[in-house]
């Protein structure tokens, strides 16, 4: 990233949040399900899947994880009554995970039940690394207790990664969005990448099925010659990418025959996955020279 978008990437908790969500449109679906359905069906229409992701993190109690829970009830209702091509990714902050572990199994459970049900798939998200070990801990209770509709998402960021990547059956494999410090996390790119690399070798060589999920060049290419070295089948493997991120690079993977899975998150609480998108795009000071001539020129 260029020396001016690092510098306004780490100012953007400063920016008021209507300049945020103005910049930040491209990357969520909308506030509600009704806006999220549309969405979908267009990327079904696509030859795209979708993942869809109910925004909502500092989950501070019970009830309000409870609600997050129940909205993901409705939108695994609404897959199956629309026949919409997509599953559902959450936090598991967002069930409670900060507040009571049961609490948060309780609403994991019920959904991941409600899903089973349905013939639909749940991805737990991972989040920083301060919830790694009780992420993984209750993917596997539930997975040992008879549910295969789940899979984990692994950070190629954690130094601990591919030692976790062992006897995991699904997994979506990305970068890691949370900065961690470097005892326990790579902090230079190239490490980063070697890891991600490494780890999806090794998830390839168990027969894990793998979400590949990075919009990174180079990682796509060498994802591309991993599944052509072994001759595996578009079913065995798919491509993850998120709402507004290279789109037409997604395209191509679809048009070269992969499977390929758009990240759609919605809801109310869009701040916090916003500025984290925000950071990450690496022409953030242009998009914000451009939001500030149209807000000067409106004027
Ligand atoms: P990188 O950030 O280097 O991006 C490669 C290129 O993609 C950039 O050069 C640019 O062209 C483009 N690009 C990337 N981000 C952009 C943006 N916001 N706007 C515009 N262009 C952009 N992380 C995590 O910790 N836990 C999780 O559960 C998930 N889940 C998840 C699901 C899916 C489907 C995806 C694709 C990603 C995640 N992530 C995640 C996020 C992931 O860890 C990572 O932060 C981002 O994917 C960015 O990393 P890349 O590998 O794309 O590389």
């Amino acid at each position: 990233m260029a020396l001016l978008d690092r510098a306004i990437a780490r100012v953007l908790p400063a920016v008021p949040k209507p300049v945020v969500r103005r910049l930040a449109s491209s990357y969520i679906a909308g506030s509600t399900l009704e806006d999220a359905v549309p969405v979908v069906r267009r990327l079904n229409d696509e030859g795209k899947l979708a993942t869809v992701d109910v925004l909502g993190e500092e989950i501070t109690n019970a009830h309000a994880a409870h609600e997050i829970a129940q909205a993901y009830h409705r939108v695994l209702a609404r897959i199956e009554g629309e026949k919409l091509n997509a599953n559902i990714s959450v936090k598991l902050t967002g069930f409670g995970l900060e507040l009571d572990d049961a609490l948060c199994r309780d609403n994991l459970a019920g959904v991941v039940e409600d899903a089973r049900v349905r013939g639909n798939f749940v991805r737990i998200d991972m989040e920083d690394s301060s919830t790694t070990d009780a992420t993984l801990r209750l993917y596997r209770e539930l997975h040992a207790g008879g549910y295969t509709n789940i899979g984990v998402v692994l950070q190629a960021r954690l130094r601990r990664t591919l030692a976790d990547a062992s006897g995991l059956e699904n997994v979506r494999l990305c970068k890691g969005i949370y900065l961690e410090p470097e005892e326990i996390a790579y902090q230079d790119a190239d490490e980063i990448r070697a890891s991600f690399r490494a780890t999806l070798r090794a998830l390839l060589d168990q027969g894990s099925y793998v979400g590949i999920a990075t919009h990174d060049e180079e990682l796509i290419a060498d994802a591309l010659a991993q599944v052509r070295e072994r001759g595996l089948s578009p079913d065995r493997y798919e491509f993850q990418m998120l709402l507004g991120v290279r789109a037409s690079r997604g395209d191509e993977l679809v048009r070269d025959g992969h499977r390929l899975r758009i990240y759609v998150p919605f809801g109310t609480h869009w701040y916090e996955y916003s500025v984290r998108r925000l950071q990450e795009n690496p022409k953030i000071a242009g998009y914000v020279a451009v939001d500030t001539v149209r807000r000067l020129a409106g004027r």
